[in-house]
C-alpha cells in the first residue's frame, strides 16, 4: 500500500481480507512480545478488551498456547473496563468473559490478571480508580493495548465527550451503547447504567496500540475515527497523533475509507466496469446533476479527467452508466414471464421460481426485503421464508410473562380441565413461576426459551400474513447452535450445517436471498452467513445450484450503496405501507427504551427511511421517482467457495 493511497488517513490502517487473517497477525505480534520479554526475564504487560472484536485474537492465543507451547507465565494483564454493579461471577461480567475466553485456557497466574471491579463501594470508586492507574504504572506501563470500537466511537467505555487526557473512572453509559448491549443481557432493561473504564489518556499511554474493527456495522464510525479531525465526540479519533497506533480492519469495515469509496480522488485507478459505474454515480451525486446531464467539465473538475482520457467523451459514458443503472430496476424480482430478459437482473425462466429467503432470525427478512417478498409471492413464485434461529434470546421476559399469565388465567376464568389431569394452564403456571423466580440476568431455562421462540414464531406468522404469505411457507430451522448457546458464545457445528443443506436439497431453489455476508463474523448474522456458506459448499456441483441466483440483502442501517445494487425493487406507497404494517408485528423487538428524547428510531422507522433514501438516490442520478426501493447485490456461488 503506497502512502499516496493512505493520504486521507490520519491513523495507520491495515485492511485484511477477513478478521481471521488480521487476528492471526495481532496474536502473532503479542506472542512475539511475550516470548521476547520472557527471553530477557521481563514481564509482558498487556491491555485487554472484551466484546466480539477480540474473540478471534483470544482464540488464536489459546491455540498458540496449546499447540505451540506459548506460555503466559510472564504476562500481566489490565482489562479496560467492567460494568458497575456486576459481581465477578455474573454471566455477563467482563470477569467471566475473560476467564471463559482466555485466562481459563492458558497458564497465566491469577494474581497477574487485573480487571476493574464492578463492586466497589460508590464512596471508594475514585480511590479505587486512581489505584488501578498506579498498578499499571508499577507494572511498568502497558506494552501492548488491544481495542475494539463501539458504534458511538467509544474505546473501552469512554463514551462521546470523554477527553483525551481522561483517566480511569466511573462512567454513565449512553443509550446506543446500552442498546447494543441489550442482547447480551437478554433485554435493555437489564443492562447496567454505569461502568468503570480506563480513560482515553490512560489508553494513549500504552507503548503500542492496536484497534480492531470487523464488519459493516463499524464502517462509518471507523471512517470518522481514521479520516476526520480528532474530536471528543468520537473518542477513538483521539488516538490520532500517537506514534504507535495501528488499526487492523477487515474489508467490510473499511468500505467507507476514501481510498476504497472514491479511489479516483486518491491516486491512479485501473478502470473496470464496477469502478466506472461507481465513479459516474458518485460524480452525479457530488455535483447534484442527473447522469445524462454530466459534462466533460464536471469530470475534469472533479478528479475524473483520467476516466475520460481512457474511455472517451462524457456523452457516451453517461449513456452507458445510465442504462446500466436503469437495468438494475425491476418490478419483477422473480423474473418477468414471457418478457425479454436480456436487460433484466433476473431471468424470465423458469417461472414460477422456487425462492428461499434466509433470515438470521424472524424479522430480518421482512424489515430488509418485505416489499420484495410480497412481490415475489404475489407474482406467483413459491417463496419459503427460512429462519436460521428462533431469535428467542431477544424476547424480553415481560412478554413471556404476559403470555404465560394469560394462559394461566384463561384456564381459571373458563374453568377448563385438562383431559389427562395436567392442563395447559397448569403447565403455563409452572413456567411462569420459574420465570418469576429467575433474576433478570440469569439464563433462561429451556422451557422459557421455548415460550419466547413461540412469541417470535407468532410474530413472524402475523407479519407474513400482512404480506399475504400462507403460514405454511415459513420454516423455523431453530438451529441447535443457537438453542444451546448465548451471544458471543455460539459454537455452530456440522449439525447446524446439515439442517441448512437438507433444506437446500429439499427445495432446490432457483433464487436464494441471504444477508450477513459483510457482518462481523462473530455476530449472529455473520455466523449464520458462514453456516450458509458452508452449506453451499456442501451442495457445490449439484445441477440446481448452477442455475440458482444468489441475492444478498443487507441489515437495517447497512443498506447497499447505489453502486453495489444489481437489483432494485421499487415499492409503491401502498406496498411500503404494507411492509411497515408487517414490521409492526414484531412487538417483541420494539425498543425497551423511551426513544422520544434519545434521537433513536424504532426499527420500522429505520426501514422506512432506508427504503425511501435508496429511492431518492436513484432519483438523484436521474432515474424515475419511486416512493421506496429495496436493493440487492448478486453474489456468485463460486465467490463463496
Ligand atoms: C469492551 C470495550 C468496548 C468494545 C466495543 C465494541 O471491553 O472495550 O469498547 O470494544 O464496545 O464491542 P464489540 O467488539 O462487541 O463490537
Amino acid at each position: 500500500m503506497s502512502r499516496q493511497e493512505e493520504q486521507f488517513e490520519r491513523i495507520k490502517t491495515r485492511v485484511h481480507t477477513d478478521s481471521g487473517e488480521a487476528a492471526r497477525i495481532v496474536a502473532a505480534e503479542i506472542a512475539e512480545l511475550i516470548e521476547r520479554k520472557a527471553g530477557s526475564g521481563d514481564q509482558a504487560v498487556l491491555g485487554l478488551a472484551t466484546g466480539s472484536t477480540p474473540l478471534p485474537v483470544y482464540r488464536e492465543l489459546v491455540r498458540l498456547h496449546r499447540e505451540e507451547g506459548l506460555s503466559f507465565g510472564n504476562v500481566v494483564t489490565f482489562n479496560l473496563d467492567e460494568y458497575y454493579g456486576l459481581p465477578p461471577d455474573h454471566p455477563q461480567s467482563y470477569h467471566q468473559y475473560m476467564w471463559r475466553h482466555l485466562f481459563g485456557q492458558v497458564d497465566i497466574p491469577k494474581e497477574q490478571v487485573h480487571i476493574p471491579s464492578g463492586m466497589v463501594d460508590r464512596a471508594e470508586v475514585f480511590d479505587y480508580c486512581a489505584d488501578y492507574e498506579r498498578k499499571i504504572e508499577r507494572a511498568g506501563g502497558l506494552d501492548y493495548q488491544i481495542l475494539g470500537i463501539g458504534r458511538t466511537g467509544h474505546i473501552g467505555f469512554n463514551v462521546p465527550g470523554s477527553t483525551s487526557d481522561s483517566k480511569t473512572r466511573l462512567i454513565r453509559l449512553d443509550s446506543l451503547t446500552r442498546r447494543d448491549a441489550a442482547r447480551d443481557f437478554l433485554g435493555a432493561a437489564n443492562v447496567p447504567r454505569y461502568a468503570i473504564t480506563r480513560g482515553v489518556g490512560t489508553i494513549r499511554k500504552a507503548t503500542r496500540i492496536v484497534l480492531m474493527a470487523w464488519g459493516q456495522a463499524k464502517v462509518e464510525v471507523l471512517r470518522q475515527a481514521v479520516e476526520e479531525q480528532p474530536t471528543e465526540n468520537l473518542p477513538a479519533s483521539l488516538l490520532q497523533g500517537r506514534p504507535d497506533v495501528r488499526f487492523f480492519v477487515d474489508q467490510a469495515a473499511s468500505e467507507a475509507l476514501t481510498r476504497f469509496r472514491i479511489p479516483w480522488l486518491v491516486g491512479p485507478v485501473s478502470w473496470t466496469v464496477p469502478t466506472i459505474r461507481s465513479a459516474v454515480l458518485w460524480l452525479s451525486r457530488a455535483v447534484k446533476k442527473p447522469i445524462l446531464k454530466l459534462q466533460d467539465s464536471d469530470y475534469n473538475e472533479n478528479g475524473l479527467g483520467d476516466l475520460l482520457t481512457e474511455v472517451g467523451a462524457a456523452y457516451d459514458l453517461n449513456i452507458k452508466v445510465f442504462n446500466q443503472t436503469q437495468h438494475t430496476i425491476t418490478g419483477w424480482p422473480g423474473g418477468k414471464p414471457n418478457a425479454d430478459d436480456s436487460n433484466r437482473p433476473e431471468r424470465a425462466k423458469p417461472f414460477p421460481k422456487r425462492v428461499v429467503v434466509f433470515a438470521a432470525e424472524p424479522d430480518e427478512d421482512v424489515l430488509c426485503m418485505g416489499g420484495t417478498i410480497h412481490r415475489l409471492n404475489n407474482q406467483g413464485s413459491e417463496v419459503t421464508l427460512a429462519y436460521f434461529t428462533s431469535g428467542n434470546l431477544a424476547v424480553p421476559d415481560g412478554m413471556a410473562r404476559q403470555i404465560l399469565s394469560l394462559m394461566n388465567e384463561l384456564e381459571q376464568e373458563l374453568n377448563l380441565k385438562g383431559a389427562d389431569g395436567v392442563s395447559l394452564g397448569q403447565v403455563a403456571g409452572v413456567i411462569l413461576k420459574k420465570l418469576q423466580a429467575k433474576s433478570p440476568q440469569e439464563d433462561d431455562s429451556a422451557d422459557i426459551r421455548q415460550v419466547k421462540s413461540l412469541v417470535r414464531r407468532n410474530e413472524a406468522r402475523d407479519a407474513s400474513r400482512n404480506l399475504k404469505m400462507a403460514p405454511d411457507r415459513l420454516r423455523f430451522l431453530d438451529l441447535p447452535f443457537y438453542e444451546s448457546g448465548g451471544y458471543r458464545n455460539f459454537q455452530p457445528t456440522e449439525k447446524d450445517e446439515k439442517i441448512v443443506v437438507e433444506l437446500l436439497r429439499e427445495i432446490e431453489p432457483h433464487q436464494i436471498y441471504v444477508s450477513g455476508g459483510s457482518a462481523d463474523p462473530g455476530s449472529l448474522s455473520g455466523l449464520c452467513f458462514q453456516l450458509f456458506r458452508k452449506a453451499l459448499q456442501a451442495v457445490g456441483g449439484e445441477t440446481w445450484l448452477e442455475e440458482c441466483y444468489l441475492w444478498s440483502y443487507r441489515g437495517i442501517g447497512q443498506e447497499w450503496p447505489l453502486n453495489a445494487i444489481d437489483m432494485a425493487v421499487p415499492l409503491s406507497p401502498d406496498e411500503l405501507a404494507l411492509k411497515i404494517e408487517a414490521s409492526f408485528q414484531y412487538r417483541s423487538q420494539r425498543s425497551q427504551f423511551p426513544l422520544r428524547h434519545s434521537g433513536h428510531k424504532e426499527i420500522w422507522q429505520q426501514t422506512d427511511d432506508i427504503n425511501r433514501s435508496t429511492a431518492e438516490a436513484y432519483n438523484d442520478v436521474g432515474m424515475a421517482e419511486y416512493e421506496a426501493i429495496e436493493g440487492f447485490k448478486r453474489l456468485q456461488p463460486a465467490d463463496l467457495f
